[in-house]
């Protein structure tokens, strides 16, 4: 079970990482404590009511996070970054070295830290891609056991509004016969709970982690199964890719390698027996998304 009784301070808790990391770890048994901005938000109630201790701040408040890494064993860092639209690359940058340091200060005994897969020998040239390389680059260099896990493509972006479910068609990154990893956001948790498990086996590691394998055939042949009607796959079409230069930068990553994912899922699905595959997210804890993304809750049809 636990090395320590001491909790583990978990940040974005209230968020999809951050709050798969808090569900896996009570799970496994150990105190949480929970960093979040807002105490009276229906999440960080959830939370309370889960018997997480709630500390208030925010990633600016070095002092706020000083205290609340009083007496902690390890701590879960991830940041938001520059897609969600309210912290810039260099903000993220700051944020994640400050979790880092301040670890270091508190003697914290495990850090783990939550990047991308996308990291590599070399830059991608994507600001929030490469602010996650360079606080890899940090902790790496800093006196203190930590792991790093590089999450694949969530399962949950795929369900999102705009790619097309609505209309019959799904359209992505792959190429109908190219190979993607997908994560599913339940196995971060899973993972991370068997990482602070093990400090000697995983500290000084860094960890890619996936879910499952997909070609973007597959990703149509699951969604036609869910749906009960047909959806056709694409890659974004050329002039949408034209148009778009964040999509083109990612298309140009798969195409690259540094988006397709390397994880080892035998490896993985020893540390995590549950490991999803996107066919069995999508018939669980996609379900719910993906009829609001076909736009008719009465569309479902997948019989798992
Ligand atoms: N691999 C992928 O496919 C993929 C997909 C999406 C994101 N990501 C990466 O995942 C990271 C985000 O994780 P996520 O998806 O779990 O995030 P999320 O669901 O958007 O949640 C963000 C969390 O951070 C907290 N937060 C935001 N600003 C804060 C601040 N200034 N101080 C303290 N807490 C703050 C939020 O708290 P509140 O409840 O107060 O807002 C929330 O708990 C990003 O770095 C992103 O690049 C990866």
């Amino acid at each position: 079970m636990t090395a320590s009784r001491k909790p583990v301070l978990v940040f974005g808790a209230t968020g999809r990482q951050g709050g798969s990391v808090v569900t896996a770890l009570l799970t496994a048994g150990w105190p949480i404590r929970a960093f979040v901005r807002d105490l009276t938000s229906p999440k960080s109630q959830a939370l309370r009511d889960a018997g997480v201790d709630l500390v208030q701040g925010t990633f600016d408040d070095t002092d706020m996070i000083r205290a609340a890494m009083e007496g902690v064993h390890g701590v879960f860092s991830v940041q938001p970054s520059s897609p969600g639209g309210v912290v810039s690359d260099e903000d993220e940058l700051r944020f994640g070295v400050a979790v880092a340091d301040l670890s270091v200060e508190s003697g914290i005994k495990h850090l783990v830290y939550s990047s991308t897969n996308a990291v590599g020998d070399t830059l991608t040239g994507m600001g929030h891609l490469d602010s996650k390389a360079r606080i890899e680059a940090h902790i790496n260099a800093l006196p203190i056991t930590a792991t790093i896990v590089r999450p694949a493509s969530f399962m949950e972006l795929l369900v999102m509004p705009g790619f097309g479910l609505n209309e019959a068609r799904f359209n992505f990154f792959a190429k109908p016969n190219q190979s993607i990893q997908l994560l599913a956001v339940e196995d971060i948790g899973k993972f991370v709970a068997a990482i602070f498990a093990q400090p000697a086996r995983f500290g000084g590691k860094t960890l890619e982690i996936a879910s499952d394998t997909v070609t973007g055939a597959h990703l149509g042949a699951v969604f036609t199964e869910a749906a009960g009607r047909p959806i056709t796959y694409a890659r974004f079409p050329d002039e949408v890719l034209a148009t778009n230069p964040f999509l083109r930068k990612l298309t140009d990553l798969l195409d690259e390698g540094r988006l397709a994912g390397n994880a080892d899922l035998d490896a993985l699905r020893k540390l995590n027996p549950e490991l999803r595959s996107f066919r069995s997210w999508i018939a669980a804890s996609g379900r719910e998304a993906f009829r609001a993304a076909l736009g008719t809750a009465d569309a479902w049809a997948y019989k798992a």
